[in-house]
């Protein structure tokens, strides 16, 4: 029998959670000038340091100025440890969110070709890099490729040099950020960016068809035809990951955590042991906790989009699994790691299913996204038992995907809707308004 959501979580590390519900990372885009944070966004993480969460994962901060993932992202500099001012920023916001005692953890991450032109200090035509030179697949149709075209381009392949100053950009956004009193960070190896494309391929859950994929689009994301040492086999292709897990250990403090964002992979699919094989290297390098999600900006299945249930299957056997997109490869990451500490987000609305998920002992703590920009004092009624499990949910129905995306068949739309909404409720919250559900 798992855990109760009220129980404290003690990580590798010894950082402490006192509780298992966590606010899972969403990218706020509330950077002021030079990529900083600033009040706005202190706002909002007071808000939420309110809540009583077991922490507050921020939405990603990038570790290269030259690629954001949006143009709103914060970003730390390789300068920013030796410049006072440009510390005193970080330590500000590290304090709104840790003002009440819950540990904040910064999720670090490099968008790779997801960078959208504009975004970042490398201008208009500087172009995006990533492993191979793939460009992303936003859709078939012409219009589609026009898009991706005009907004991210193609990227350039990463040579030898690029990956080892990237893990050294890794490592300065770690050291910044334990600097100014950050509990932890976690790195973004997840939904098509950067470190994504290296180790983890993108498939649909099983027992889920997901409309969006094609063979082509699904080998181009798995595949990683590198010929060097970051190339080949799957851990090879985690090395760049382990690299830095590694490297980032050395410079930081001992019971400061590092945690890991990670796509599921299908079951019945060939890289699912590939996956494994990774998630093991991830173990043996140190990692504090492992956070299970899916998608990308090609199929953006982490937002509960792209997929719909097959029609011949029974609908979901337990309360659990009606909730959380990933909870079968959770389910099976937990037979094959036992030890390793699971963090599992993505759908979770209702006491219910969160309590299924922990008692059913498929992870150890449950990250809430959407549900925690509608209710910042989600986890106190997920808590108080002063709530019917019928009154602790928070549901709320999809954002309607444009009409324009439809006809275009750009796929990335669906999630780009429903990213834009929440990121507008969060603008609400940093203008001290209150939110509402779409
Ligand atoms: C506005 C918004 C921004 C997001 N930004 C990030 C991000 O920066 N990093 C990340 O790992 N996931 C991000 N996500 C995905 C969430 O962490 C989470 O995986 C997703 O919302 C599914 O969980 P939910 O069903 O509880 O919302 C974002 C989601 C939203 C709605």
């Amino acid at each position: 029998m798992g855990p109760d959501i009220t129980e404290p979580l003690t990580l590798k590390c010894g950082l402490v959670l006192p509780n298992r519900l966590v606010k899972a990372a969403m990218a706020e885009g509330l950077a002021d000038k030079g990529h900083l944070p600033g009040e706005r966004i202190s706002r909002v993480y007071s808000e939420w340091a309110k809540g009583g969460w077991g922490a507050l994962l921020t939405g990603n901060i990038q570790v290269d100025v030259q690629h954001l993932g949006g143009y709103g992202d914060l970003a730390t500099r390789s300068n920013q440890a030796d410049e006072p001012q440009l510390l005193d920023p970080w330590k500000q916001y590290a304090e709104a969110c840790q003002e009440h005692g819950t540990p904040a953890i910064a999720q670090i991450c490099h968008p790779g070709r997801q960078s959208p032109r504009g975004a970042g200090e490398r201008g208009i035509f500087g172009q995006t890099i990533a492993p191979n030179a793939i460009p992303l697949n936003m859709g078939d149709g012409v219009a589609a490729s026009i898009v991706r075209n005009i907004v991210f381009g193609c990227p350039r392949a990463m040579s030898k040099s690029d990956i080892s100053h990237i893990v050294g950009q890794f490592v300065n956004c770690a050291r910044v950020l334990a600097q100014c009193g950050f509990s932890g960070i976690e790195i973004h190896a997840a939904h098509g960016y950067l470190l994504c494309m290296f180790p983890i391929s993108h498939h649909p859950m099983p027992g889920i068809v997901n409309r969006n994929v094609d063979t082509a689009q699904f080998l181009s994301l798995g595949s990683n035809d590198r010929q060097d040492e970051y190339g080949g086999n799957p851990e090879r292709r985690a090395r760049i990951v382990i690299e830095i897990i590694q490297q980032i250990r050395k410079e930081v403090p001992a019971n400061f955590c590092i945690g890991i964002k990670l796509n599921s992979a299908d079951h019945n699919a060939s890289e699912f042991e590939d996956t494994m094989t990774q998630i093991q290297c991830f173990y043996n390098a140190g990692v504090d906790f492992l956070e299970i999600s899916g998608g990308n900006y090609e199929d953006p299945t982490m937002m509960g989009r792209g997929v719909r249930e097959e029609p011949n299957k029974p609908k979901s056997q337990s309360t659990a699994a009606r909730e959380a997109f990933f909870l079968d490869f959770a389910a099976q990451t937990r037979k094959r790691f036992p030890d390793i500490t699971l963090l599992l987000t993505g759908g979770f609305r209702t006491r219910e299913g969160i309590e299924a998920a922990l008692k059913g002992g498929v992870c150890d703590f449950v990250g809430i996204g959407r549900p925690a920009v509608l209710r910042p004092d989600f986890l106190r009624l997920m808590m108080d038992p002063a709530y019917t499990n019928q009154e602790a949910s928070v549901v709320f129905s999809k954002v309607p995907v444009p009409l324009v995306a439809r006809l275009l068949q750009i796929k990335s739309l669906g999630g780009g809707a429903e990213t834009e909404y929440f990121r507008g409720q969060i603008h609400r919250l940093a203008d001290g308004l209150s939110t509402f559900a779409p």
